[in-house]
């Protein structure tokens, strides 16, 4: 399908639309969600030195010009979330500000390591994410689930440490048995493999947890394949660099893995140059199960309104386009089948008064 740049007026009617969407977020880390202002104040609670003083130095400062310049500043980001209230209030904050973009499932990411590392207990962070999770449920009636990864780039032993602590916390309690819903595979990608981590995702396939892993973000489409036929994910993460093997393409549009695409974050981390080199048009024309968010909000500078409308402008999406990747966004989710025909029912009920809207 052709698309064409949208004018000042079919632009205002698009996004005008899009208001009325609803979202399920999948390819969030919570970590990347520490904004500037939040990152000051931890600092200041713990006498942490900073290299910036003000926001907008933090600001200017988050210029990146590869996915391993920007994990450095995120891990080091990382070093003030520290106690419960930190972990509470980053993600409570999170949440709110993705409820107020109509957002109405979100599936966190989060990096144990990071934490366990610095001797922070895996236990504590998930009970004060789950505890946010709880009062946005209440607040907004969102709901959430939570999906820990394993770092590529650290030892293979601390991984398989990771999955045995993950899968204790879950059988520990249940209010996380089926909350803690899948395993992922994150960080540095160039030169890690996924099928480094075959023993770790077939040992939590094992105990029931769903599983997903970063693939194709800079690594070749052989990391998506081996995704898909070593580790055996249910969902692909970023998988962008798929549209350079037409086999493979063919292969997810057969069997509708869902993908989910980051294209903001790509464009800041230079895996493209410009944002119309991400090809999402191409993603929907394949028919891909594809779906769009933002990875690292607070550090890339675009939450999931900013990413949408950098999309629809660039690619000149349309409302249909829209609408489809509101429920690719759904089926791709992992949440329950109920949940999935609660959100499927808000989406087309949005869609429809969304259409009123515009007639107007
Ligand atoms: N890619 C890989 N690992 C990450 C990312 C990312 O974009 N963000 C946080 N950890
Ligand atoms: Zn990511």
């Amino acid at each position: 399908m052709t698309r064409t740049k949208h004018n000042a007026k079919e632009l205002a009617k698009v996004l005008s639309f899009a208001r009325f969407l609803i979202w399920c977020v999948l390819h969030l880390h919570i970590e990347g969600t520490l904004d500037a202002e939040l990152l000051l104040q931890l600092a200041k609670k713990y006498k942490v030195k900073l290299k910036w003083k003000t926001v907008a130095q933090i600001r200017a400062a988050y210029q990146f010009s590869s996915l391993d310049e920007f994990l450095a500043l995120y891990y080091q980001g990382c070093n003030v979330l520290r106690d419960y209230d930190d972990f509470y209030t980053l993600t409570l904050r999170y949440l709110t500000r993705a409820a107020r973009a109509n957002v109405r499932h979100v599936e966190m990411f989060v990096d144990p390591q990071t934490h366990t590392n610095r001797g922070i207990e895996l236990a504590m962070v998930i009970e004060a994410m789950a505890d946010a999770a709880l009062e946005a449920q209440r607040q907004f009636g969102m709901t959430t689930l939570l999906i820990p990864c394993l770092l590529r780039d650290h030892p293979i032993e601390s991984g398989m440490d990771t999955v045995e602590s993950i899968l204790d916390i879950r059988q520990r309690d249940k209010r996380f048995k089926n909350w803690i819903v899948a395993l992922g595979l994150d960080s540095s990608e160039a030169n890690y493999p996924p099928k480094l981590f075959k023993r770790h995702f077939q040992r939590a396939k094992e105990a029931g947890l769903l599983l997903t892993a970063h693939a194709g973000e800079e690594g070749p489409p052989a990391y998506i394949r081996q995704a898909m036929k070593v580790l055996g994910v249910n969902r692909l993460d970023h998988a962008k660099r798929c549209l350079e093997d037409r086999k493979l393409v063919a292969e997810l549009r057969r069997t509708q893995m869902p993908i989910t695409n980051c294209p903001w974050s790509s464009l800041r981390l230079g895996v493209v140059n410009k944002l119309a080199d991400y090809r999402l048009d191409t993603f929907l024309d394949e028919g891909l199960c594809s779906s769009i968010h933002t990875d690292d909000p607070a550090y890339f500078g675009a939450y999931e309104w900013q990413t949408l409308e950098a999309c629809v402008e660039t690619f000149g999406l349309t409302m249909d386009d829209l609408f489809q990747l509101s429920i690719n966004s759904i089926v791709g989710s992992f949440a329950s089948k109920a949940r999935k025909i609660e959100l499927k029912a808000e989406a087309y009920a949005g869609a429809a008064r969304g259409f009123q809207h515009i007639q107007l």
